[in-house]
């Protein structure tokens, strides 16, 4: 072998994707839905709870569902009012009823058993470019490059030289995927370590750089750490808004054995216009119905 500086210098002819697989072997947290043996159903769950809820949240509540319903052919016979209550405090119960809607379908299309095709995937109630490649990778082992919020900064900030993630757009996959290594386990391992690497080190606003495997080859550090030049992240508020409201009427929903008069929603926000307009629209997303007697209750 020649005495070249690149076979002098083995570590830094490492690809970026491959060390930050490495990294991602010490470093990963151990979440209960990455354990060998869970299969593409349990990660499936896993997926929809974590799309915007955080994973501390998430992890109790996967727990207990997956112990009640383990297979998509047990949610399906489940009510909807029983998934809105196991469904609990995650927010944005809609997704609790798309994941129902999904167990349907699987059980129906697919025999009971989740696709391990894209397009299939794609296919389902509530499942979008982002959790159908997600399941295909992470339930069914198939090298996807798996895109979210996390994965787009680190590659704006690797790649782009930029401090935060751009809007998503279509060249996102491209630009995972060119990061991957070619062998298909480490592909694998690449997509989830990539978003561990966005969830743990590259995060919003004050990057912890000294702990990251690849910070000698980052664009972003490399141009200086330029600040971000676009409009301000925006932090979603919740108090005082309409997901604040819907949230208070469906615990007083979900806590009812029996259907509700609307005198008893009416204590559980003063504003009556806004209160009126959160019940309409939860009975238009079908997470509450309304009696022939005009009471209130979770859909059965
Ligand atoms: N591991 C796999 N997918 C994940 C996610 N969406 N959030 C956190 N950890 C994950």
């Amino acid at each position: 072998m020649s005495g070249s500086a690149a076979s002098s210098a083995p570590s830094s002819r490492a690809d970026v994707g491959d060390t930050i697989v490495d990294w991602y072997a010490t470093a990963a947290r151990d979440l209960p839905w990455r354990r060998p043996g869970v299969d593409a159903w349990a990660v499936l769950v896993s997926e929809v709870m974590l799309q915007q809820t955080p994973v501390a949240r998430v992890e109790p509540v996967w727990r207990e569902w997956m112990a009640r319903w383990p297979t998509p052919a047990a949610l399906a016979q489940a009510s909807p009012a029983d998934v809105i209550r196991a469904w609990g405090k995650l927010g944005y119960p809609r997704r609790a009823l798309r994941l129902h809607e999904t167990a349907v379908a699987v059980t129906e299309r697919h025999g009971g058993a989740v696709p391990d095709d894209v397009a299939a995937l794609e296919a389902l109630p509530g499942i979008g470019t982002y959790t159908a490649r997600a399941v295909a990778c992470f339930g069914h082992g198939r090298p996807h490059p798996v895109v979210d919020t996390n994965v787009r900064r680190v590659v704006a900030r690797l790649v782009h030289g930029r401090a935060e993630a751009a809007p998503a757009r279509t060249a996102d996959l491209a630009d995972v995927a060119a990061l991957a290594p070619a062998e298909a386990d480490r592909a694998v391992r690449f997509s989830v370590a990539a978003m561990e690497l966005g969830a743990l080190v590259c995060v919003a606003g004050t990057p912890r750089c000294a702990a990251c495997p690849v910070r000698d080859r980052c664009a972003w550090r490399l141009a200086g750490s330029p600040a971000h030049d676009g409009p301000p992240r925006r932090v979603q508020p919740f108090a005082g808004t309409d997901r604040q409201v819907r949230g208070r009427l469906l615990d007083v929903l979900r806590a009812a054995a029996d259907p509700v008069p609307a005198a008893e929603l009416d204590a559980a926000w003063d504003d009556a216009v806004q209160r009126s307009r959160c019940l309409d629209s939860l009975l238009t997303d079908g997470l509450v119905e309304q009696t022939r007697e005009g009471d209130y209750r979770l859909p059965t």
